[in-house]
């Protein structure tokens, strides 16, 4: 395995040659390496394949992000995952903060979860008819979340919300939904207005082919401002049928709401006749167990599931109170469907997960490793005078090259792209591997060590004193 020479200095100066160092830890130690210039790691394999990958399939990915656009250089193209690691294909190991961008909350491939995935899968990968395993899920999430007394499960977390604004228009009889600057809620075209995320690490306002007339009943408001709602609602009296947004945002970087935000949001869509809808995609059983509603202690109407609920498999859900949920078909006339939706394999990896993520201090655990990782990641940033600002929640966190605590997304772009950039090129080249975009999220998992955040933060103070 190769290893950044400019880690075994970060390892020595907390003195720690833990299990992520190399069997040639003491040789590499001992010489005297230009360790701030010259990190070893290679990736040969990673170019040749990205390089045939972008004659096969558009930008050489899967979705757009993980092309490493915003950042500058190839992706490293990856070959397995366990725990908090990743290794790429040329064998360099990393600690890994994007976990799968989110499922991987227990760590990856966990053993529990590949174990029960294993002996399901001996009964069949997809059955398109009813399963106890259903029931199960179900069960536990309606248990979990406030709001959340029936649940329909997708495949992703973008099927969910195209379910979910289907629903709310259905339920209320009006096409008009409010949402952010900088929310993402999957790829549908009524949400591809000002979506953050992939769509902003690409620069684009809005994607080419959304027709006007899919876009023209979403209005976008400021986050963390509700007067900017207000001025919404005034001009579209009674004709607002949801407000939908993240309610930790995870797709402008990571900001979290003033709770007076979400509490004037609840006040303000009972009064206007409209539901509130918290896209908990990212935040679902991430910054809680109960997602963002528990954290906050604000229920919303209807919300949207995705990443940890399906375990590292592809799954996604909206869920709300029984009188909006049997709208669906077939209790009601509002139509989704999906040929693999609920598919034993999903369903099982998303019950062990949630077992596991059940038992008591998860959570508290996950929001102390994900304080200290940016506590230590802000000390060393702002030792070397760079302009620092982030913040956490549960096992969600981030951080800004930026003057001011961030709000909203507005406040978000005017963080520091190019060094970002830099930044995350001699991350990634000493072993830590951070989302490619400024406009993303952090996760912390079950699986990370003391060990695992101390060396990153030594791997941080390195580069940001060379930044
Ligand atoms: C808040 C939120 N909603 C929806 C989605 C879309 O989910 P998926 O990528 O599973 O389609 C995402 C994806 O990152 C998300 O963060």
């Amino acid at each position: 395995m190769k290893f950044a020479a400019g880690i075994t200095t970060a390892l020595l100066a907390i003195g720690t040659a833990s299990a992520f160092a190399p069997q040639s830890f003491a040789a590499k130690a001992s010489s005297s390496l230009n360790i701030a210039t010259e990190p070893v790691y290679t990736f040969t394999k990673s170019e040749e394949i990205f390089a045939e990958a972008q004659e096969l399939m558009p930008g050489g990915v899967s979705s757009p992000v993980r092309a490493f656009k915003s950042v500058g250089g190839n992706p490293v193209v990856f070959d397995r995952v366990k725990g908090a690691y990743a290794w790429d294909v040329d064998g360099n190991k990393y600690i890994d903060f994007v976990g799968t961008w989110g499922p991987a909350i227990l760590g990856h491939a966990d053993d529990d979860v590949l174990e029960a995935v294993t002996k399901t899968m001996a009964k069949g990968t997809s059955f398109g008819a009813p399963c106890p395993l259903e029931n199960e899920l179900a069960k536990a999430v309606i248990a979990a979340v406030p709001s959340v007394e029936m649940v329909r499960f997708t495949n992703s977390g973008t099927e969910a919300c195209m379910g979910m604004i289907r629903l709310v228009r259905a339920f209320t009889g009006r096409e008009k939904v409010i949402k952010f600057e900088g929310c993402y809620h999957g790829h549908a075209d009524s949400f591809l207005v000002q979506a953050g995320s992939g769509v902003a690490t690409l620069g684009l306002p809005d994607s080419p082919g959304v027709p006007a007339s899919a876009t023209k009943a979403t209005y976008c408001a400021e986050y963390n401002n509700l007067d900017s709602v207000k001025a919404i609602f005034d001009e579209n009296k009674d004709e607002i049928a949801a407000i939908i947004l993240e309610p930790v945002v995870g797709n402008s970087g990571f900001i979290k709401p003033d709770k007076e935000f979400l509490e004037g949001l609840r006040k303000l869509s009972e009064e206007n006749g409209a539901l509130l809808v918290f896209d908990e995609v990212m935040t679902g059983f991430r910054v809680a167990y109960g997602g963002a509603q528990e954290y906050f202690g604000i229920t919303p109407d209807v919300t949207t599931m995705g990443k940890v609920i399906g375990g590292g498999l592809p799954v996604g859900a909206y869920g709300g109170r029984r009188e909006i949920m049997e709208m669906v078909a077939p209790a009601g006339p509002m139509y989704q469907a999906g040929t693999l939706s609920g598919n034993p394999l999903a369903m099982t990896a998303g019950i062990e997960t949630l077992k596991k993520l059940s038992q008591p201090g998860v959570y508290a655990e996950l929001e102390r490793k994900s304080q200290k990782l940016v506590d230590g990641i802000i000390a060393a940033g702002k030792k070397y005078g760079h302009s620092i600002t982030g913040g956490t929640a549960g096992g969600m966190f981030g951080w800004f090259f930026n003057e001011a605590p961030v709000t909203n997304f507005a406040e978000a772009s005017k963080s520091d792209s190019e060094k970002f950039g830099k930044w995350h090129r001699m991350m990634l080249e000493r072993g830590v591997y951070l989302a490619p975009s400024m406009y993303e999220a952090g996760f912390m998992s079950m699986a990370h060590t003391d060990e695992d955040i101390e060396n990153t933060i030594a791997i941080a103070d390195e580069v940001l004193s060379k930044l």
